[in-house]
């Protein structure tokens, strides 16, 4: 087992180090030259999907949260309403299936039970299908008219990492085909965003730079008793992937909240033992981050921010800030996404918790 994990301790940590390559592997022959249409291999004509009225993303845990941003680049690129529920939810609650919807089932091992159900129950509805999934072959897939492979490799960590890095490269991929097929995508935007894409593996790189101030924060902040976390458009999931990632491992109580939600009742809670980890990428919501922001520090929380390189807007605010690459902002999930599954794992190891296989978890729940 030793030799499996590389040298790294946990298989947690090697997956997290492997997002870079996870990430290259997902994309390779998807990202097409300047003017040439995204090279998703999908059974599905551009009629097909010009046709599609609204989609329904169903998935649990980690994969919900990747559901969660790509209803953001989904409707923020092709227009098509989204619908984004937790599979255990939406397959009994006989959900309202019209004519040219399109079931996504997330699921990194394509065997949880609650989402094969639930994207059955839309097929049977008339929904058309598609599966987005990390194992070739797996239940997801051969239920599904349609499957895009996350090329993540095996994840052996109960909590996801590197799955969930590269559902949401896929998710960008589709949404950018479906604004293709809408005729909703501006060429600069398409471009601008593939090479983001192209730029992803280097910029998770450099974050390996940035482990030992995040083991500083760790050592800080391992017996807090809770944690808030803030984001606010794409990184709204991100603070609630953030918060998942420290629950499963460290077994510390924590919440993810879009900052902008604060106000109507976490803003309770805080005071000067509370952590509040807040993600505020230069983007259309930096602004009204910061000012949430000013907010938590005037009650005296504790603000550990990820900010865009050279974004001192923090300053006198936040306890501590790390700073990380500048990327297109709806390509920032990606990026903020590594340092949380980072601190949630240095905090677990210095609990002394069983990072690879936290009490109670499963990898995948094949039972209801
Ligand atoms: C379990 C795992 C999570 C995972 C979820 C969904 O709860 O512990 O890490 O996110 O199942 O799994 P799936 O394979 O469907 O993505």
């Amino acid at each position: 087992v030793a030799a499996e994990k590389g040298g790294y301790k946990h298989f947690m940590q090697k997956e997290i180090f492997e997002q870079p390559q996870a990430l290259s592997n997902t994309l390779l022959n998807r990202l097409p030259l300047d003017g040439e249409a995204i090279p998703l291999d999908l059974p599905f004509t551009d009629r097909d999907l010009a046709d599609l009225t609204r989609i329904h993303i169903v998935a649990c845990g980690t994969s919900w949260h990747a559901g969660l941003v790509g209803k953001f680049l989904i409707e923020q690129l092709s227009r098509v309403a989204v619908e984004v529920d937790y599979a255990s939810e939406y397959r009994y609650r006989e959900p309202v299936v019209q004519p040219g919807t399109l079931i996504v089932g997330i699921t990194q091992s394509g065997e949880t039970a609650d989402t094969l159900a639930a994207m059955k129950e839309a097929a049977i509805r008339g929904a058309r299908t598609l599966a987005i999934c990390n194992v070739m072959g797996s239940t997801a897939t051969r239920q599904s008219e349609a499957t895009i492979l996350t090329h993540a490799g095996p994840e052996i960590g109960v909590a996801s990492t590197k799955a969930f890095t590269t559902q949401l490269a896929v998710l960008t991929l589709l949404a950018l085909k479906l604004g293709e097929a809408k005729g909703t995508l501006d060429p600069r935007l398409k471009a601008e965003l593939l090479q983001g894409l192209r730029e992803l593996p280097a910029h998770l790189e450099r974050l390996n730079a940035l482990e030992p101030k995040i083991v500083q924060w760790a050592h800080r902040w391992k017996d807090a008793t809770d944690f808030l976390y803030l984001g606010r458009g794409p990184c709204y999931p991100i603070a609630l992937e953030g918060a998942l990632k420290l629950k499963e491992i460290s077994y510390i109580h924590a919440e993810g909240y879009p900052a902008g939600e604060m106000k109507h009742g976490p803003i309770a809670l805080i005071d000067k033992t509370l952590p509040v980890v807040a993600l505020m990428p230069k983007d259309a919501h930096r602004e009204k981050t910061l000012s949430n922001l000013q907010e938590a520090a005037a009650r005296d929380g504790r603000i550990l921010a990820l900010v865009t390189e050279g974004d001192t807007g923090l300053a006198g605010i936040a306890e501590d800030v790390l700073e990380l690459p500048a990327i297109h902002p709806w390509l920032a999930p990606i990026v903020y996404a590594v340092p949380l599954q980072l601190l949630a794992y240095h905090i677990a190891v210095l609990r002394g918790c069983d990072v690879d296989q936290p009490r109670n978890l499963a990898k995948s729940v094949t039972v209801e």
